[in-house]
């Protein structure tokens, strides 16, 4: 678990990117985030054995962890992948819908929604009952980060890689206005 003092490696050591107008620095280093992807598979795998899963990832956020996380879990299971927009105008309006459908037939199945981060909670929980229309066996939600102080709605999240303080990241598939989802390791803003 971290928190916004967490330090994982020596301060003067942590490299520092630049990205459109802000700099970050690393967070989560890489090896970290594999480490804590390993310890969600084994435990999906120990849950879901025989119950042949479907991984719903959200685009695009999650295209590294789901990539990650699913080379670890041994059982029979199917990958799928959809996109969600969320048009807020203010949070509290905000609509979630579906701009990429899934094909998989999801009816009497077990699924888990991969996500990248759960910040306030607002796109899972439109995006649930979505998903409930399609009548699955049963939904969880695995996500890599939470941000627990943000969080808005009632969810419940099974499985979470890394608790974190509210501040902004990148990197690992997440962005800033399009840019640093291909960062390896996660990197937190650097206030100016
Ligand atoms: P929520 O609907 O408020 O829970 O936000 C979920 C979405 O907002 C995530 O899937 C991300 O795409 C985005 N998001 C939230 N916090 C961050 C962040 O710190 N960095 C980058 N994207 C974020
Ligand atoms: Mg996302």
């Amino acid at each position: 678990m971290l928190d916004k003092n967490s330090s994982l490696v020596p301060e003067q050591e942590i490299p520092v990117v630049r990205v459109k107008d802000k700099r970050f620095r690393v967070f989560i280093p890489y090896e970290d985030i594999q480490e804590r992807i390993r310890i969600m598979a084994a435990a999906m795998t120990r849950e879901y054995e025989g119950k042949k899963p479907i991984f719903l990832s959200v685009l695009t956020g999650s295209f590294m962890f789901a990539a990650d996380l699913m080379k670890h879990i041994n059982i029979d299971c199917e990958i799928a992948f959809t996109r969600l927009s969320s048009y807020s105008g203010t949070s509290s309006t905000g609509k979630v819908e579906m701009i990429m459908d899934f094909r998989e037939e999801i009816k009497d199945r077990h699924v888990i929604i991969l996500e990248d981060i759960v910040d306030s909670g607002t796109t899972l929980s439109r995006f649930l009952p979505i998903l409930e229309e399609h009548q699955p066996a049963s939904i969880a939600i695995a996500t890599l980060l939470i941000k627990p102080e943000a969080l808005k709605y009632k969810l419940d999240v099974p499985y979470v890689g890394f608790r974190i303080s509210n501040e902004f990241i990148i990197g690992y598939g997440l962005d800033y206005d399009g840019a640093g989802r291909n960062l390896k390791d996660i990197y937190q803003v650097v206030e100016a």
